[in-house]
């Protein structure tokens, strides 16, 4: 198996890998413009919050390289990015990180107004502003993830033991960023130097982020003692064995360091706490919305029954009974060991502080 590029962009086209058929099928679909864009953020063929946002943005820059003529000013330019934006954070409202390139994006394309002297250049000028996600992308987490290798380090070891066994959840990996990964991220940088002893990763019900996409990677980068674990599983294997620390990713983390991740992200938590196991946010900063006091603002978005009582098409529940299904839980604060950022590692506590003064 090879390594997989969730997001290609080349010459004006953008191409996804539609991870509804991974791992069994690698296929790549084309997005033309922001409605394709939007249908294939909401239907789940892309996911994860760094993907979500390069893939919203990319599709607007897609959209603008194929109708580059339609536009007769700046303004009407200007018009269709900030309506291009709206619709695009609509649909998946948990993952932050689409907000926040939206106001970035809105930002930037409202200077351009006043310093493009044509439609021609502010044109190019928003489609390099798109295309530099992915390259930011990727640099953001190749730093998170040697911030987060470096703490990892500093746990303490029994005498005479080496390298560290990890547990996580969902899939932060190549295919929820531009690559590299945020919590996967930090594996990656913990094998690079061989102290990677293992990786428990949860299958992550409904939608088996871990068995389909994290077992994918992790197989494809042969990662030691690489294990899948079922999500009921976590009490047993922490009480039974030796887990250094738990690292995963965010939706959206709060001033105060509560963090919307994966449903079942709490609960992993919640053992961890009990078991004396470390617990590790892995969070770019675009994942942060310090606007938001408290994980109580974050919107919770709930998926369709369906994606709960059938699993890749096939039926697994009684028919006719009512389902509860939220894709992501809040882990609050006081569950959180530290919060690794591609500026450092920070305690809940201490991330306003640190991370207002570098934004
Ligand atoms: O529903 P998903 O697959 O988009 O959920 C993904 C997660 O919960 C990830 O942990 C999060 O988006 C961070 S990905 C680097």
């Amino acid at each position: 198996m090879a390594p997989l590029e969730a997001i290609i962009w080349h010459d004006g086209q953008l191409r996804i890998i539609d991870q509804l058929l991974l791992p069994f099928k690698t296929v790549y679909i084309d997005i033309k413009s922001v409605q394709e864009g939007w249908d294939a953020i909401q239907k789940m063929q892309v996911r994860g919050a760094p993907a979500i946002a390069i893939v919203g943005c990319l599709s607007i820059a897609a959209e603008l390289a194929k109708e580059s003529s339609i536009f007769n000013d700046c303004t009407s330019l200007h018009t269709f990015v900030c309506d291009s934006l709206a619709h695009l954070i609509t649909a998946r409202p948990t993952a932050v990180n689409m907000k926040a390139e939206a106001l970035r994006l809105t930002e930037y394309s409202c200077s351009l107004l006043t310093t493009s002297q044509s439609v021609t250049e502010m044109m190019n000028s928003i489609l390099a502003w798109c295309e530099n996600l992915l390259k930011m992308d990727l640099a953001t987490n190749k730093t998170l993830g040697d911030w987060g290798m470096q703490k990892i380090l500093q746990l303490s070891k029994k005498d005479g033991e080496d390298g560290f066994s990890l547990i996580t959840i969902c899939n932060t990996g190549s295919l929820a960023t531009a690559g590299y990964g945020t919590a996967l991220g930090v594996v990656r940088s913990l094998h690079a130097i061989k102290k990677l002893k293992g990786l428990y990763m949860l299958e992550t019900r409904p939608y088996m982020q871990g068995s389909r996409l994290s077992a994918y990677e992790a197989v494809v980068e042969g990662w030691p003692n690489a294990t899948l674990i079922c999500d009921g599983a976590v009490g047993a294997l922490l009480s039974s064995s030796q887990v250094d620390a738990a690292v995963v990713g965010a939706d959206c983390v709060a001033a105060n360091g509560d963090t919307a991740n994966k449903i079942g992200t709490y609960q992993l938590a919640v053992l961890c706490a009990a078991h004396h196991v470390k617990f590790f946010v892995c969070a770019p900063t675009s994942s942060i919305n310090l606007k938001l006091s408290s994980g109580a603002g974050i919107p919770i978005e709930h998926r369709p029954a369906l994606e709960m009582t059938s699993v890749a098409g096939v039926p697994v529940a009684a028919p006719g009974i009512a389902c509860w299904n939220p894709a992501f839980d809040v882990t609050p604060a006081r569950l959180i060991t530290g919060i690794i950022t591609e500026y450092g590692v920070f305690t809940p506590e201490k991330l306003e502080e640190e991370i207002s003064s570098r934004i």
